[in-house]
């Protein structure tokens, strides 16, 4: 057994939605203290790569799961810490249950430290709330279908009065607006490299927003949010109990 990792862990830790300040302390530790750091390409900032004085970095856009597993199953061999930093919470889009699978088959135990999604820092950006109230108690996240994914469930949800949040999406614009069954007039907005230096919003409505966010050049690395908590102090909220 390993004398400096003899419980055979390995780090999951969400490396926040761009900014290297929003990872979280115990993340920011963990980072401080890597041997190995395997980290999910271009959507981790390379400034917080940067930051760790971990030996060994890669960067695992593009390897097989069996390669990463193997990786990281050799370093904890050999008593090494490793942390693998996924972008935003690695509970969303982060595909990490298959790896924990692979990784308990080698009796690798897995701890997570969750991160700020860019779902979040989404809604920073656009200073408002997802659920004011009177507007929206429902946050909906979800995915279009594409090359990775045969069906979604766009239409039915977007029969239920909630802000709705598209990951993977930037391709998709078009798609996405034209599946959506609530009004042409709700808000939407598209957040690119929500808290990066480059971070951009675009405002507009269902009926235009594809068209808004091609217009801007955005085709990649962008949520769509969707829903009148978009309009934040203009959504057209109550004020809530808990401060009256
Ligand atoms: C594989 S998913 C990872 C999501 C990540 N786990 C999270 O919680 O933010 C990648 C998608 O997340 C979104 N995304 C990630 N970081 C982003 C950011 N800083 N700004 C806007 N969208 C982002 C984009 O839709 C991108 O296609």
């Amino acid at each position: 057994m390993p004398e400096n990792n003899p419980d055979n862990v390995i780090w999951f830790v969400g490396a926040g939605p761009g900014d290297p300040e929003l990872i979280t302390v115990k993340g920011r530790a963990l980072l401080d203290k890597a041997d190995v750091l395997l980290y999910a390409g271009s959507l981790v900032n390379p400034v917080l790569v940067a930051s760790s004085p971990a030996a060994e970095k890669v960067d695992s856009w593009g390897m097989h799961l069996d390669d990463m597993v193997a990786l990281m199953a050799d370093r904890v061999q050999k008593g090494k810490t490793i942390v693998r930093l996924h972008s935003g919470d690695p509970a969303l889009y982060g595909s990490i249950v298959e790896q924990i699978a692979e990784l308990e088959k080698l009796n690798i135990t897995v701890r997570i430290v969750p991160g700020v999604s860019s779902v979040f820092a989404a809604a920073a950006a656009l200073t408002t709330e997802f659920t004011p109230r009177g507007v929206s108690e429902t946050l909906i996240i979800t995915r279009p279908a594409g090359k990775t994914l045969e069906k979604d469930y766009i239409a039915e949800l977007s029969k239920v009065p909630a802000t709705m949040a598209f990951f993977l999406g930037s391709e998709h614009f078009f798609a996405i607006t034209e599946k959506l069954e609530c009004p042409k007039e709700t808000p939407a907005a598209v957040i690119f490299h929500a808290s990066w230096p480059d971070q951009q919003v675009i405002y507009g409505t269902v009926a235009d927003i594809a068209q808004r966010a091609q217009a801007a050049g955005i085709t990649k690395s962008a949520l769509l949010i969707v829903g009148k908590a978009v309009k934040g102090t203009e959504s057209g909220y109550q004020r809530s109990h808990l401060y009256s």
